[in-house]
């Protein structure tokens, strides 16, 4: 029986993890005085503004406005930090950055508009809506309201009490216009339906501050109207930042949304139509697990467009030595004419050859990561069989293995189980009658992964491999049956003849 691992309360301390915290406070602190020293200047500039509570020291003031600002940016990082503990590992080392970036353009905007056109123009949904993209939607609720709170603090420092109700409505609608943007996220899978719908929310939000205006003064038509006006253009000046500054920080930070997923699924993209010449076999069997990949995905509510794209690529490796590979073949087979030890090196380095393609062209981390573990530390075991056929001596079982690492995230497991059960599936499907045949296969691909110990990494759970293993014994034989049915015909036919 192998040894059971001791849980580890303590989480381990290296060098490693020492830089990503220097780094992460390194970036709260820098962004922090910039907000600061962004607040202290507008209210030094603004020489109509009478009503500033900052007057006196301006370095002791910045220092404790950066404390404030560091105290928001700490907590939204330690909320991200709690919900997203188990999943998408991926954006963790970069969840500060991403916060502190979309805060401080949103912060800059405000200022930039608040002084060139109005107050109220208040673009508060563009940090709500890269924060709820690029980290977590639940994360860009939170940032919602936290940064809604520091700008109305920031706006009764730098202006005053006086405009407090109007600025208190136009940041309450920003709010509710940034709630409603960050659950549309979703169903929105082209950046025009967004922003056709998010001028929509715009356009109802508004009435809002102009309800507020009306309770204030009634008499003030042109203040209610303007209002609404100014609170219209706050969502339409977020949506259009959000469309040109979101492909920068997806490019910046290697990061995917469903935007980018959906770009990235075009075959369209230079390196699948790269992947379709060179390697005509791999791109097909790529595609067909992507269509398995994302009913698994959907089976067990993880993002079924992440596990087709991710599909999609995780073989892009292939290319180096497509003829290597089984599926590119056209009768010559290349491993006839050298050793196994070479054989596996050539079929291995399809991983890390993969790995380093997708980097170099920027595709998302979280894509490229599920190609380097696809194969986690799983055995060749066609040729591990033949190199001991041909010696006597003990072979080291790692050298004819995938170097790993294993599976990470769920999505990864799904490639790891629709990647094999594909190829065995091809393989056999004229041996495979009935879905019996089908179910034995899938369930004895998902089992030898397992025993072989390769979800021990991800947070996969036994009730996740039955759905995944009920998707692919419904999906296979309708995904086979027309090329059986011809076989099988055909078949018939020779017989008669
Ligand atoms: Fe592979
Ligand atoms: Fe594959």
């Amino acid at each position: 029986m192998p040894k059971q691992k001791k849980f580890n309360l303590k989480p381990e301390i290296d060098g490693t993890t020492i830089k990503r915290w220097a780094v992460r406070i390194a970036v709260i602190i820098v962004s922090s005085i910039i907000m600061a020293v962004m607040v202290r200047f507008a209210t030094l500039s603004d020489e109509d503004v009478a009503n500033s509570v900052l007057r006196g020291e301006p370095i002791l003031q910045i220092v404790i406005l950066s404390l404030i600002n560091a105290a928001i940016l700490s907590t939204l990082f330690t909320y991200t930090l709690y919900v997203k503990r188990d999943s998408d590992v991926g954006i963790r080392d970069k969840t500060v950055p991403v916060i502190a970036v979309a805060v401080l353009l949103t912060f800059v905007f405000s200022m930039i508009f608040g002084s060139l056109v109005s107050l109220y123009i208040v673009p508060l949904s563009l940090c709500s809506l890269l924060v709820a993209t690029l980290v977590d939607r639940r994360v860009g609720i939170v940032t919602n309201i936290l940064i809604s709170q520091t700008f109305f603090l920031a706006y009764i420092l730098v202006y005053g009490t006086e405009n407090a109700v109007e600025s208190s409505a136009a940041l309450v609608t920003s709010m509710v216009a940034s709630i409603f943007l960050i659950m549309f996220l979703d169903k929105a899978f082209s950046r025009l339906k967004f922003t056709v719908v998010g001028m929509l929310v715009g356009l109802c939000t508004a009435v809002i501050p102009m309800l507020i205006n009306y309770l204030v003064d009634a008499n003030e038509t042109t203040t209610i109207l303007l209002s609404g006006l100014w609170s219209f253009l706050s969502v339409v000046l977020s949506l259009a930042v959000f469309m040109i500054v979101l492909p920068l920080m997806e490019y910046v930070f290697r990061l995917d949304t469903q935007f980018k997923l959906q770009e990235l699924s075009s075959l369209e993209n230079p390196l699948l139509k790269r992947l379709s010449r060179e390697a005509p076999g791999t791109f097909n069997h790529s595609m067909v697990v992507g269509n398995l990949a994302e009913l698994c995905a959907e089976a067990i509510g993880e993002n079924s467009l992440l596990a087709r794209v991710a599909a999609y690529y995780h073989d892009v490796g292939k290319m180096k030595n497509a003829e290597y590979f089984i599926e590119n073949q056209k009768g010559y087979n290349p491993h006839d004419d050298v050793i196994p030890e070479v054989s596996v090196a050539m079929i291995i380095s399809h991983v890390t050859e993969g790995y380093a393609m997708l980097k170099k062209a920027r595709i998302p981390d979280e894509i490229a990561d599920c190609a380097l573990q696809h194969h986690g530390t799983t055995p060749v075991n066609y040729f591990l069989y033949k190199a001991q056929n041909l010696t006597e001596d003990n072979l080291d079982r790692k050298e004819f293995s995938y170097p790993g690492p294993k599976p990470r995230t769920k999505v990864a497991a799904i490639l790891m189980i629709t990647d094999t059960v594909e190829a065995a599936s091809r393989a056999l499907a004229e041996k495979m009658n009935s879905p019996k045949d089908f179910r034995a296969l899938v369930h004895n691909m998902i089992k030898q992964k397992a025993d072989l110990g390769q979800f021990t990494e991800c947070p996969i759970t036994y009730k996740d491999l039955d759905e995944i293993e009920d998707t692919l014994v419904k999906a296979i034989p309708s995904m086979y049956h027309a090329r059986i049915q011809y076989d099988n015909n055909n078949r018939d036919r020779e017989k008669k003849d």
